[in-house]
């Protein structure tokens, strides 16, 4: 259904992958309220995923970028505005990616160079998307910039490894810069902290699918999905959410401030005669 939320409005959407993919339901929500849009990805992305095809699909071009380099994100802000005929009104940042996580480095072994690579990717990618449109001044009066992010920033999780650094030095970069361009062109900039949700990137993470169980029985509006994600994204980038900066906003069905529900605790009861071997890992971790 739309409500013509983004009517005139100019975005850049990256990370959409494939129809899992947060950024692509965003992209669909985004054309449906009327934007437009275009879409970046990796040159690889490019190759391995399906992100042309959304592009035929919601009559748009992608522009191939990486996220951290610098003269693909000048690029693609300097293509994006003359491609749509103007300055652009919101940008989605839906990166994640982690050589740690993939190569399965235990956290209390990381290869640096990787954490740097985790770091670059994840977070810093943030600030270079801003800053890079910040000296060109691509972005309009009101407009809006959100990235994904998710609680490990706040709370430890097993398995999310450098992630979670990754997590709060993106939040934190949200702040930073949203004071900056806040001041000074009224541009605003949040975090959505969201539900676990069934993706590439999120599948990678180690024992997703029991987690989304928990983050399940934990909340009591049970997970947010992908599409409500998008919808949450929508609301942010529409005129009806100015004066939000600065913000990391929870969309996860309440979970960030349950502590224990009732379907949680009776699923634990059901394991409790099995011994959990927690401390019996193979690569003699005790807390993993
Ligand atoms: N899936 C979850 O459970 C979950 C939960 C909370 C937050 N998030 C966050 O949502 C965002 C989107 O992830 P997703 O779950 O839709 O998975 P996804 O795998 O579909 O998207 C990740 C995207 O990052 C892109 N990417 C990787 N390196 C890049 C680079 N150098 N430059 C530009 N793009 C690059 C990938 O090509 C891919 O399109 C991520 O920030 C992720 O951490 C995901």
């Amino acid at each position: 259904m739309s409500n013509n939320l983004l009517k005139g409005k100019r975005g850049i959407i990256f990370g959409a992958l494939n129809p899992d993919s947060i950024a692509w339901k965003v992209a669909e929500r985004a054309f449906e309220e009327g934007a437009v849009i275009t879409l970046t990805n990796t040159p690889v992305a490019l190759r391995m995923g399906e992100t042309n095809e959304l592009a035929k699909k919601l009559n748009t071009i992608v522009i191939g970028a990486d996220a951290t380099n610098i003269d693909d994100l000048n690029n693609l802000f300097i293509k994006s505005m003359e491609y749509m005929g103007g300055k652009i009104d919101f940008v989605l940042h839906s990166i994640g990616m982690s050589p740690n996580v993939r190569k399965e480095r235990h956290y209390s072994d990381l290869d640096y160079n990787y954490l740097d690579k985790t770091l670059d990717v994840s977070a810093v990618s943030f600030h270079k998307v801003l800053q890079t449109a910040r000296k060109l001044d691509a972005i309009n009066e009101w407009g809006s910039v959100v990235a994904l992010s998710y609680v490990a920033a706040q709370r430890t999780f097993f398995g999310y490894n450098d992630m979670a650094d990754a997590k709060a030095l993106l939040e934190s970069i949200a702040r930073s810069f949203g004071y900056i361009y806040g001041r000074e062109r009224r541009v605003r900039i949040n975090t959505i902290s969201q539900s676990p949700t069934v993706t590439t990137a999120g599948s990678g993470v180690k024992g997703f699918d029991r987690l989304l169980d928990f983050a399940e029985r934990m909340s009591p509006l049970g997970n947010a999905t992908a599409e409500e994600c998008a919808d949450y994204c929508i609301t942010l980038f529409s005129d009806l959410t100015k004066k939000v900066t600065m913000q990391n906003l929870f969309h996860d069905g309440g979970f960030s401030n349950m502590g224990m529900s009732l379907s949680a605790l009776q699923q634990y009861e059901k394991g409790l005669h099995h011994d959990c071997n927690c401390g019996d890992n193979e690569d003699g971790h005790k807390y993993d």
